[in-house]
């Protein structure tokens, strides 16, 4: 199944990227990978996004961009080092990106673009959806500028979709890959008070929604790619131990926590907000992992 239009992908080595590249092929796409190091095949184009540097064959006859490049945010504990290697491998580089396409004689339909629910903050029980504003702390400065860097890829052909990823559940990395470890020794627990809202979604779905938004031509603007159901951490931490058969009685307090993660403590680990997908629920977009046991079984197949 052929349908020829080839889309562009950034960070397709990553997590998310390396799933996209399958999911994209099954529909029948041409994807090119726009990679830092060597390129190895003649599907692979390169680019140096802190110096700016790309090479134009990669942004040829493209139908549609999907930009997820960046230093992990989840690893390693955050100091000024690391929150600027954060921000630099995602601000410029975007906009690097964004404005090369559109300057395009022939620009590509549709460019996607990676954000996060950290764009909301800690925002306790408010609930919050598309058309909330930005909360406060460096992660949600952070979303801005970077949605701000891909809204230069806006033009009169070119539709611009910011994703605002939750964490993500994968049988491959991410979140459980570093939370399995200890639950699997019995010494999982709540974090903190465990009632912060813990938005997520299941890799799945998550790639569901990159291919429902290349191809809901009236999409634009901010999406939340988050499950219908958002969970509060403690009910993570129970649905997970239960799965696993393991019992979590060990909560994680707060101060051990701010020791072990810097800042990223209070805003990934004990603050959160609760997102909901009102974008796409209304554009009819279906999830095949509403509640929260569902994706953790889903993520969990191989267990
Ligand atoms: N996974 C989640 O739970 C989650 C949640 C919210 C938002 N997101 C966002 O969604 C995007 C994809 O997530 P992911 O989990 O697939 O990320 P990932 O596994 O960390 O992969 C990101 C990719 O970005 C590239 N990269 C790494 N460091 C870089 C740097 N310093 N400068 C430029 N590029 C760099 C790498 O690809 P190359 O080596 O091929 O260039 C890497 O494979 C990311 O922007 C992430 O912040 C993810």
């Amino acid at each position: 199944m052929e349908n020829k239009k080839i889309i562009l992908i950034t960070g397709s080595s990553g997590m998310v990227g390396g799933a996209l590249l399958k999911a994209l092929a099954a529909k029948g796409y041409k994807s090119r990978s726009l990679v830092r190091r060597e390129p190895e095949n003649a599907d692979e184009f390169g680019w140096e996004p802190e110096k700016g540097e790309l090479d134009p064959a990669a942004l040829e006859d493209l139908y549609g961009v999907v930009h997820l490049a960046g230093e992990n945010i989840a690893e390693g504990r955050w100091g000024q080092e690391k929150k600027k290697r954060i921000w630099t491998s995602r601000e410029g580089p975007t906009a690097l990106l964004a404005t090369r396409c559109q300057e395009l004689a022939s620009p590509p339909k549709v460019f996607v673009s990676a954000s996060a629910t950290g764009f909301y903050g800690n925002r306790g029980e408010e609930q919050v959806d598309e058309t909330s504003a930005a909360g406060e702390g460096y992660l949600a400065d952070l979303c801005r500028a970077w949605e701000r860097a891909a809204d230069k890829a806006q033009g009169e052909n070119t539709r611009v979709v910011k994703v605002r990823i939750g964490p993500v559940l994968s049988p491959s990395g991410g979140l459980l890959e570093k939370v399995l470890p200890i639950f699997r020794k019995g010494l999982g627990g709540k974090l903190g008070s465990g009632k912060q809202f813990m938005p997520w979604i299941s890799e799945e779905d998550l790639v569901r929604v990159f291919l429902f938004v290349l191809e809901t031509e009236s999409l634009c603007g901010p999406i939340n790619a988050v499950a219908p159901e958002p969970a509060i951490n403690e009910l993570f931490t129970k649905t997970l131990g239960a799965l696993l058969h393991r019992p979590t009685i060990f909560p994680a307090p707060a101060f051990a926590l701010r020791t072990a993660f810097g800042e990223m403590a209070d805003e990934m680990l004990l603050g959160g907000a609760k997102v909901v997908p009102k974008v796409l629920l209304e554009n009819g977009f279906t999830f095949q992992h509403t509640e929260l046991e569902k994706g953790l079984r889903w993520a969990l197949k191989n267990e």
